[in-house]
């Protein structure tokens, strides 16, 4: 039997209606906020994140499904959304139309990670990028937005952990006081973070090895070495933060595996989801555009993992969505009327109720227990003497009133129906 590829998931029925309740809340809160949708490929040429990202990053170093396509041209499926919407925004000249850019999106990503709970290789992520201003209020709106959805699930067992990553110049200095620091320490390092010291010195302190951890303790931190526009513009960030009651950590050793990041980077973290706890991640990139080719413009966005908020969910017990209900199953009293029954279904269906029947030719008891299998609010029974009347009786399951009903009023009953609330 051919399976599911491992680490991708099928999502079924059962699990849908939280997607969805997931996906318009996201959309809600991104269109208080103004932001609109931006969809892109799924597949781009891999220099595209070769660049944007960092040639020596996780993601693309051993992560991207890479591939030849037919005529030899090297594309990736896409890991994440930053560097695709950033091509678009460069291709199609967004930032000629309006000065400040705000897009939202919702997308399948693809990263062949090893799968665990919470990490899969094809996942989901919402997300924003503002592109066009380098005011730290976008920051801080950034995280407002990923924090509001969040709570608004329900989500309790949150913490916003927030960083600067400075400007290139500031991290280069930072970056040869740890390179200091660690050469006399170095040997005792990992394999992993010994690879790291030579090509993504930050990225030690994303070890969870203890024998790293030890070392990385008395490390310098980036934040004594910020420059003086970065250190300003998070001290304009923490103080809108807490205008806005959002409550947040400074985490001085949080550093994003993504190299595009340029001063405030945020992660917002559950404590119910185990090791993978990162619910979303994100930043300011004000360098992306002009490395990809654009006008310089600054950026700064986040991205959240879908599955992992619902897992979070699910461990918290919140995001319930009510039961799928529909609005009228119709019972064929007779076997002759089925032409009838796919009538008045078509009818009612146009007229906006969701509308079901049986199609396995079962008898009224199984159409019955279907009925009730499939929550209706009402059953309409088709057939007997009252259809040889021009009627139809109409049964309220949740009371178990029964009345009769005129075809030729069935305007009257749609209505009735649509303004019931059960
Ligand atoms: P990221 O931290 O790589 O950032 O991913 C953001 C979120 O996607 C993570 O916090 C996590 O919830 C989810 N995620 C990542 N990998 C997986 C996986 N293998 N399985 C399940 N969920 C996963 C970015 O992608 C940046 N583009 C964010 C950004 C936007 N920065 C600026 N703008």
């Amino acid at each position: 039997m051919i399976k599911a590829i491992t680490g991708t998931k099928d999502i079924l029925p059962t699990e849908i209606r939280k997607w969805y309740h997931l996906e318009n809340l996201v959309k809600k809160i991104f269109h208080n906020f103004n932001y609109k949708e931006i969809r892109t490929p799924v597949i781009e040429e891999t220099s595209l994140f070769a660049r944007g990202i960092g040639e020596e990053t996780d993601i693309v170093s051993k992560e991207m499904y890479t591939f030849k396509d037919r005529s030899d041209t090297s594309v990736t499926l896409k890991p994440e959304m930053t560097a695709g919407v950033v091509r678009a925004f460069i291709e199609h000249s967004l930032g000629e139309k309006q000065p400040l850019t705000k897009l939202f999106y919702i997308s399948p990503m693809f990263r062949q990670e090893r799968p665990q709970a919470g990490r899969l290789r094809q996942f989901h992520q919402f997300g924003a990028e503002a592109l066009g201003s380098s005011s730290p209020l976008l920051d801080a709106e950034m995280i407002e937005m990923a924090f509001e959805i969040l709570r608004s699930l329900g989500l309790k067992d949150l913490s916003v952990k927030i960083n600067s990553l400075g400007i290139p110049s500031a991290r280069e200095n930072y970056k040869s006081e740890l390179r200091k620091y660690l050469s006399d320490k170095k040997n005792k390092l990992t394999e992993e973070s010994k690879i790291r010291f030579e090509k993504n010195i930050l990225r030690i302190f994303d070890s969870k090895a203890e024998q790293d951890q030890e070392i990385m303790k008395n490390a310098p931190l980036l934040i004594d070495y910020l420059d003086a526009e970065s250190k300003n513009d998070f001290e304009v960030v923490k103080t809108y933060l807490k205008n806005l009651n959002i409550p947040f950590e400074v985490e001085p050793k949080l550093v994003r595996g993504l190299d595009y990041y340029t001063k405030t980077t945020f992660e917002i973290i559950s404590g119910k989801v185990g090791a993978q706890s990162s619910l979303c991640g994100g930043g300011r990139y004000d360098l992306l555009v002009g490395e990809l080719g654009g006008k310089p413009t600054p950026g700064v966005g986040f991205a959240a993992g879908m599955e992992r908020i619902l897992l979070a969910c699910e461990n918290e017990n919140v995001l319930n969505p009510p039961e799928p209900s529909i609005d009228i199953y119709l019972v064929r009293i007779d076997n002759d009327l089925l032409l009838k029954i796919s009538e008045l279904a078509s009818y009612l269906r146009k007229n906006d109720l969701t509308v079901d029947y049986d199609y396995l030719n079962r008898s009224v008891k199984a159409q019955m227990r279907e009925a009730n299998k499939m929550n209706a609010r009402f059953v309409l029974f088709v057939g007997g003497d009252e259809f040889k009347n021009d009627e139809l009786v109409l049964k309220n399951l949740s009371t178990g009133h029964q009345e009769n009903i005129k075809l030729n009023e069935l305007n009257k009953l749609i209505s009735r129906l649509k303004n019931y609330v059960a």
